[in-house]
């Protein structure tokens, strides 16, 4: 269980992070995601300085490549000291494998290995999509299902998953394997662009072990307290 919201810095610049971080005391660490908009603009640089500043970092690059070469780019990731990087889980066993090898071989002896998780289905997949163009017939859940159990088997450490598919993941491979849950709205807050949203209280009583939240938190006219009352909730026992 990750107990603090993890804010997605869904940002253009580092000198807008730079406006939002400081509406935060300065001596709050905050779990932190980094996605590939923002990496690509102002490259490892960023994950740097957010860390010495005192932030964990879930570096989102969702990395689908050859097996060798996401090995290598993942040893790359781990020197830069992240503590949750992604993959494609279409990407196969064998490359989430070599993954994880690439996160152990880039780490330094003494600090913690990154943990790896992976995306399943994109949520933008539809399953007639998934069919027609993927040419899987399967239910749209039972591809994310198997898909879990793959990376599991693949010595991942969880998936990327919506809260009500958690509890069917941790039956299909364990209850300590991580769901990392987006799509989460406090009670009364805009939707926005999401399609399903749940409460961060909701998403702990689906079986969730970790939000990611955005705009609920970037947008608000005081980040702090949004961000305080979302981790109560979060961390408060079924109501
Ligand atoms: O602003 P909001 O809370 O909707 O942001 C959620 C974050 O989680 C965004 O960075 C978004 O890209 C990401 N995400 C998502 N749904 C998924 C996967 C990732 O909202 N299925």
């Amino acid at each position: 269980m990750i107990e603090r919201p993890i804010i997605a810095l869904d940002f253009d610049s580092k000198a807008e992070i730079t406006t939002f971080l400081n509406q935060f005391p300065s001596e709050e660490s905050l779990f932190v995601k980094v996605g590939m908009e923002i990496f690509y603009q102002e490259g490892p640089a960023i994950v740097d300085w957010l860390k010495k500043a005192g932030h964990n970092i879930f570096l989102d690059l969702k990395l689908h490549d050859i097996p060798n070469t996401v090995e290598r780019s993942m040893t790359g990731l781990a020197k830069m000291g992240v503590a949750i990087t992604t993959v494609q889980a279409a990407g196969g066993l064998e490359m989430m494998q070599q993954a994880k090898e690439g996160l152990k071989k880039g780490t330094a002896v003494g600090e913690s290995v990154p943990q790896v998780i992976a995306v399943t289905q994109l949520t933008s997949t539809s399953q007639e999509q998934m069919q027609k163009e993927q040419l899987i017939q399967a239910t749209l859940e039972e591809s994310v299902l198997h898909y879990a159990k793959i990376a599991q088997e693949a010595d991942l450490d969880g998936v990327v998953c919506a809260a009500w598919e958690a509890s069917k993941i941790h039956e299909t491979t364990t209850q300590d394997f991580m769901c990392l849950t987006p799509g989460i709205r406090p009670q009364g807050s805009a939707v926005d662009d999401q399609k399903r949203v749940v409460t961060p209280n909701k998403a702990r009583a689906l079986g969730s072990s970790a939000i990611v939240v955005g705009r609920p938190i970037t947008l608000a006219s005081d980040p702090y307290k949004a961000y305080q009352e979302i981790k109560t909730d979060w961390k408060e026992a079924n109501k």
